[in-house]
């Protein structure tokens, strides 16, 4: 099917627009916003409330899928004139679970997604944008992406990645006027978790059984209360990337200003916070093992630390 798009239209192709996630939402907000939208979906009845509106259109696409991505490309160009103006990379997945035990079926799976899929279409779609001279891509990071965690070693390895990725790429891109954008959301209603059913500890086969109740609440985090509606990251995101020289990097949602802000924590700091929270400290003490410091030492470390910045700002400001 061709259709018509009016020269001010921009077009966009999103991967991973299933109904109830980010993409869905950055979707409708786009299209919202006069785009005129290619919603990627691996199963097309997953795009049925989105295809009620008239700017938006679902196609296939599997980023894992070399066909699938070439075909869905083309689609896009063969109905637009040769056009994709906006390329938002969303697609992605969870992994969870202690880095050393996670099955590496699982890690190529992550990464063949939130990754190496992620590069597929960027490769695909990209030269098409440099030969017009013009465009942006939007990479979907993650606040994990600045801080890791205990627990998600390899989501945080594929989201880092990302980051790094998209470094290279934007200042590649910029002499032939193509933007690259990070997004990075921070905690977010959507469906990662209800749609990551992989086994987090094999049962027989584990050194993490005590550890259980901490990973599963970890599993959780980015879903509890408090988490960002996925139509208000949109609302705030999608004016950000239609700007017309966009940031390098948008940063929403909840818990990210603090997820940011880790990265320049010192690491003696950081792994006294994240342990607590995640559970790793209680492990050390439930295995009674003599971890590198005990929390109780660290903690002492941790109040000087504070209590040092704390009176180096009173120092520098008063
Ligand atoms: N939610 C958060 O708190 C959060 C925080 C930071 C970053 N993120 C990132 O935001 C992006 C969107 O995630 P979400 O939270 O909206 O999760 P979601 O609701 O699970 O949506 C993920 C989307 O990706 C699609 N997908 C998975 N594998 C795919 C593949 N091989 N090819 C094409 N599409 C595929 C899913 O399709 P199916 O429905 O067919 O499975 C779904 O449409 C991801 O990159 C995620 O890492 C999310």
């Amino acid at each position: 099917m061709t259709v018509t798009v009016a020269k001010e239209e921009r077009v966009v192709l999103i991967s991973g627009c299933s109904a109830g996630g980010i993409g869905h939402h950055l979707a409708l907000e786009l299209a919202a916003h006069g785009c005129r939208v290619f919603a990627g979906v691996r199963t097309l009845s997953k795009a049925q409330t989105l295809v009620d509106n008239p700017l938006i259109e679902a196609v296939e696409l599997d980023v894992t899928d070399d066909a699938s991505v070439d075909a869905a490309v083309a689609y896009v160009l063969a109905a637009t004139g040769g056009r994709i103006d906006i390329l938002v990379n969303n697609a992605g997945i969870n992994c969870a679970g202690p880095t050393v035990e996670i099955p590496l079926s699982q890690v190529h799976q992550v990464f063949n997604t939130n990754f190496i899929g992620l590069a597929r279409l960027c490769r695909t779609v990209a030269p098409v944008m440099m030969d017009r001279r013009q465009g942006t891509i939007v990479n979907v990071g993650s606040v994990s992406g600045y801080t890791a965690s205990p627990w998600f070693g390899y989501y945080t390895a594929t989201k880092a990645a990302v980051h790094a990725y998209s470094d290279s790429l934007r200042m590649e891109l910029a002499p032939f006027g193509v933007s690259v954008v990070v997004v990075a959301p921070g905690r977010i209603k959507s469906n990662i978790v209800d749609n990551y059913t992989e086994t987090i500890l094999d049962g027989n086969n584990t050194r993490y059984t005590m550890a259980r109740p901490a990973i599963e609440k970890a599993v959780m985090f980015s879903q509890t209360e408090g988490a960002t509606p996925a139509s208000q990251f949109a609302s705030v995101v999608v004016p950000k990337l239609l700007h017309r020289s966009p940031a390098a990097y948008i940063t929403y949602g909840d818990a990210s200003s603090s997820i940011w802000c880790m990265y320049y924590v010192p690491p003696v700091i950081l792994d006294y916070l994240l342990g607590s929270y995640f559970g790793t400290h209680q492990l050390a003490k439930d295995l009674q093992s003599p971890s590198l410091s005990s929390p109780a030492t660290t903690s002492v470390v941790v109040w000087v630390a504070l209590a040092a910045a704390a009176l180096g700002i009173l120092y520098t400001f008063f």
